[in-house]
């Protein structure tokens, strides 16, 4: 099992954020957690990376239980996690091949020296992402869209057997969107590839490789399960508590607001 959530809730400021949340992920599954702006998504992400602890309940991740085995470094290797809450952390004055070679020492910022194995890896990645042109260039210098990619390539240095990605086609146009989305589904698709935990408030987005999706509504587990029935009419309307349409193509989802009589919400 890749990750274990049991009964798990947190409070913040006196303020139940998430509860009872109950997540089960296996081996060869690639995961959607979809929900709402303030629904929890980042809460749960930052449990994930025991960036915070919960109030209650117990988290297994890659077989590590928290709170019994120590998890800092080791944890934090084994996890990739692609969020635009770490780029502000990043040094704008490092070069995105200093940025992606990091990722190998799970660090902000190098401070220990990368072999030449590890230098090879990061062009390699660079390539796979299609960020070589910009290899050279200061991080602060690039565009939202090359940045994500630049994230992406960090995090999969230390080859993670899980890779958490927030909301990263956050700011991206169309096609950027679709470049990314193919990138990927290019990760996804190859041999030992990391189980994918894919965050994100946009239906349109989810790829047919995510083939489990969880509805986080309110701090809570609306419903979890496979993907196309997560994501029906009937199931997504009573999550909105709006009459919603979903229809398919090329194995995607597309979302819309059925009209009612009136032309109201
Ligand atoms: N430290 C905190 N104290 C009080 N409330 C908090 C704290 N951290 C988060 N919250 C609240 O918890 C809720 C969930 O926040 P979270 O960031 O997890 O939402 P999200 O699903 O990631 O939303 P988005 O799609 O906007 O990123 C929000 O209402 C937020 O204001
Ligand atoms: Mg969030």
């Amino acid at each position: 099992m890749v990750l274990h959530l049991e009964d798990v809730s947190l409070k913040r400021e006196g303020k139940w954020i998430l509860q009872h949340i109950n997540w089960k992920i296996n081996q060869g599954e690639h995961w959607v957690l979809f929900g709402l702006n303030g629904a929890g998504k980042t809460a749960i992400l930052n449990l994930l990376n025991a960036y915070n602890f919960p109030t209650k309940g117990k988290i297994t991740v890659l077989g590590m239980e928290f709170g019994k085995t120590y998890l800092g470094e080791k944890l934090r290797k084994q996890i990739g996690f692609v969020s635009s809450s770490i780029q502000e952390k990043f040094y704008p004055s490092d070069n995105a091949f200093e940025v992606v070679l990091s990722g190998a020492f799970a660090s902000i910022g190098l401070y220990e020296t990368p072999t030449d194995e590890m230098r090879k890896k990061a062009i390699a990645l660079l390539e796979e992402l299609g960020c070589h042109e910009y290899a050279n260039r200061r991080y602060e210098a690039l565009s939202q869209g090359e940045r994500q990619r630049v994230q992406i390539a960090r995090a999969l240095m230390a080859e993670p057997s899980l890779l958490i990605l927030d909301e990263p086609t956050n700011g991206l146009d169309f096609i950027a969107r679709e470049k990314l989305l193919e990138s990927i589904e290019k990760i996804a698709a190859k041999r030992n590839a990391p189980t994918i935990i894919y965050v994100t408030h946009h239906i349109e987005e989810i790829l047919p490789v995510f083939n489990k999706t969880l509805l986080l509504k309110e701090g809570q587990v609306f419903a979890a399960g496979n993907t196309h029935e997560m994501l029906s009419s009937e199931q997504l309307s009573t999550y909105f508590d709006l009459p919603v349409h979903v229809s398919w193509q090329n194995n995607r989802a597309l979302l819309s607001k059925i009209q009612t009589v009136s032309g109201t919400m």
